[in-house]
């Protein structure tokens, strides 16, 4: 696991970029794994930014994203489909036809689950997308017992409720589940690429860098992977830079 710090969020943004700027120019048919929340956001404009600059071409692009919420259709504007539309597919040159998210209005749960999964057996990332949520979730894999391996419906915790309902009118507005690529999902991608802003997400980063790998930090399973790079800005790193500061690289 590399540990790359960056002074602030839009330094992250741009060094985060760097990395998937990089994949889409070495292997210009290359699958995407993306994410949502507000961390990408500086990423996603960069990308745009890049596209628009003529550095990067998206025409061969497939993309698969972690998660979206039950219950909402890809034409509400708090489903992840619309942030994605609206972040960067409208900004690219992307092929729809190549872009790959849970259907969150599919009530089927079992059978939405088992379609993804088929969609990540035949679509695997080459490069996976992730922020993190204060409690340590990657996509929705909630802290939990035991990691699940599949694509699952998950109720979602009071932690990530409150956390999310910023983007929602109130609080009783967002959804209980949603539908998520598992620890399998997220692990088969070839490279993964985590980003972290601010000072809420300091102390769980410490979690995920030294703590113990286990299901009640769904993100530590990380550091079972072979090729994962951190890109952190300075707020997020600071509880692990005073423990332990050899971790981070410039
Ligand atoms: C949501 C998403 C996660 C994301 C997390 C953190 O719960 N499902 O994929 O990492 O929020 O969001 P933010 O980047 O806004 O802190």
């Amino acid at each position: 696991m590399k540990i790359i710090s960056a002074k602030d969020y839009n330094d992250m943004s741009k060094k985060a970029a760097d990395l998937m700027a990089a994949q889409v120019i070495v292997k210009p048919n290359c699958v995407l794994g993306l994410a949502t929340g507000s961390t990408p956001i500086g990423l996603y404009k960069e990308l745009i930014r890049r596209y628009e600059e003529g550095e990067l071409d998206f025409s061969e692009v497939s993309t698969v994203n972690l998660d979206e919420y039950c219950g909402l259709t890809k034409e509400s504007d708090q489903s992840y489909a619309y942030f994605m539309e609206h972040n960067l597919f409208c900004g690219i040159n992307i092929d729809r036809a190549n872009t790959n998210i849970p259907n969150g209005a599919n009530p089927d749960a079992a059978g939405e689950c088992a379609r993804y999964d088929e969609v990540l057996r035949k679509t695997p990332a080459d490069i996976q997308l992730l922020g993190i949520g204060n409690n340590g979730h990657i996509g929705f894999n909630e802290p939990a017992d035991g990691f699940a391996v599949g694509t699952h419906q998950v109720m979602l915790t009071e932690s990530t409720i409150n956390a999310n309902a910023r983007f929602f009118a109130k609080k009783e507005d967002v959804p209980r589940s949603a539908y998520t690529m598992g620890v399998a999902g997220i692990m088969s991608a070839k490279k993964i690429l985590l980003v972290a802003s601010g000072e809420a997400k300091a102390p769980i980063m410490k979690e995920v860098a030294v703590g113990p790998v286990c299901p009640q930090v769904p993100a530590s399973v990380l550091r079972l992977h072979p090729d994962v790079t951190i890109v952190a800005d300075e707020a997020a790193l600071s509880v692990l830079r005073e423990s332990n500061p050899e971790l981070i690289s410039k």
